[in-house]
């Protein structure tokens, strides 16, 4: 008796867990918009061979929006009187990139099929083929996400990692989303792409000690001790190619960010930079892995959310 009403508690339990996802599938748009996927990736492929930075920055913008409520493109919503979205909260102001090419996306595919393709999934598409387009592996990506109707300026202050992070905080804040260490470090390999402002990297090429000196004074030459916030570096030597340099690097000394050599500091994760460093395919197959799990935090599905028709709005507002 008891272990017949746990099995159905199970079976229930199960089904309920089908449930919210049911929506989620990778054929989601096939008959509802099947020019979707290839619509975003000619964008996509377009804004990278005009800017290969652009690839970068709308990986980010992902993983910026799924850190903040889920992937739900709450970080698309702009300020207006009555509203604080997530734009202005000090890991996104003056940093995220890639609105713009979002809003093209979005038109362009509003023009194929109104009201059907969300802004999360093209914002979690966008990110895949942008990783694509720089060299890096690709993975199957589950769709049907839909938009919220809110966003949270302090979530993205308090649960988005900062560059002075240390070791510890970087596991809790990505176990805090269920996420191992390895795939916090293998997530963190996605710096193989893209730039950072000086103002997030001066303490480390002033400061710190477990630096290569000719990299930190290379750097010094970029950002100056004061002033300079804005100047840009690469975080890698191949910034425009998703590979598995940047765990070399690290083991040169060579991270720019406080957070990223603090993956290669004497502590628990250097074993797995180690395996990145000499294994690429590992590092592609645990990212493209890591990626997805990524994508698939608290999606809105079903009836809830709505599919915005402009990204940077609620309906109706
Ligand atoms: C492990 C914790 C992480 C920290 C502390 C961190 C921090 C940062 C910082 C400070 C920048 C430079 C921003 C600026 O100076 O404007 C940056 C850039 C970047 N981050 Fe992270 N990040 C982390 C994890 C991730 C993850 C998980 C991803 C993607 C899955 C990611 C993708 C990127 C990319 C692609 C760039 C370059 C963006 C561009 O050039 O526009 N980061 N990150
Ligand atoms: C170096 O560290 C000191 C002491 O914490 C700090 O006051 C100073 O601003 C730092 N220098 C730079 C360039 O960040
Ligand atoms: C960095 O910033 C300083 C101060 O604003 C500026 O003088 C310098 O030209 C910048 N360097 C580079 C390489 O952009």
């Amino acid at each position: 008796m008891a272990s017949l009403s746990l099995f159905s508690l199970f079976c229930m339990f199960s089904f309920l867990l089908g449930m919210a996802h049911a929506q989620l599938s990778s054929n989601f748009y096939a008959s509802s918009c099947p020019k979707a996927l290839s619509t975003i990736r000619a964008a996509v492929n377009n804004a990278v061979a005009k800017e290969r930075r652009m690839g970068a920055s709308l990986l980010r913008l992902h993983f910026h929006d799924c850190f903040v409520l889920g992937c739900d493109a709450s970080i698309l919503l702009d300020d207006t009187a009555s509203f604080t979205g997530e734009k202005t909260a000090g890991p996104n102001k003056g940093s995220v990139r890639g609105y713009e090419v979002i809003d093209t996306i979005k038109s362009q595919v509003e023009s194929l099929c109104p009201g059907v393709v969300s802004c999360a999934d093209i914002v979690a598409v966008a990110a895949r083929d942008s990783v694509v387009a720089l060299g890096g592996p690709t993975w199957t990506l589950q769709l049907g996400r839909r938009d919220s109707t809110t966003a949270s300026l302090s979530t993205a202050n308090s649960d988005l990692p900062g560059p002075t992070s240390d070791l510890s905080n970087l596991i809790s804040r990505f176990s805090n989303k269920g996420f191992t260490t390895k795939e916090m470090v293998a997530l963190s390999g996605t710096h193989t792409i893209g730039k950072a402002r000086c103002t997030n990297f001066r303490n480390r090429i002033y400061n710190e000690t477990n630096i290569d000196a000719a990299f930190a004074t290379s750097k010094q030459k970029i950002c100056p001790s004061t002033g300079g916030d804005d100047n840009l570096s690469d975080l890698d030597e191949t910034t425009t190619v998703f590979d598995n340099v940047y765990f070399r690097n690290l083991k040169q000394k060579k991270g720019l960010l406080h957070s990223d050599q603090q993956l290669y500091n004497g502590g628990s994760t250097d074993s797995i930079v180690e395996t990145y460093s000499t294994n690429s395919a590992t590092f592609f197959s645990d990212v493209a892995n890591a990626m997805i799990k990524m994508g698939n935090l608290s999606p809105l599905t079903g009836t809830n959310g709505e599919i915005r028709t402009d990204c940077k709005k609620i309906n109706g507002s």
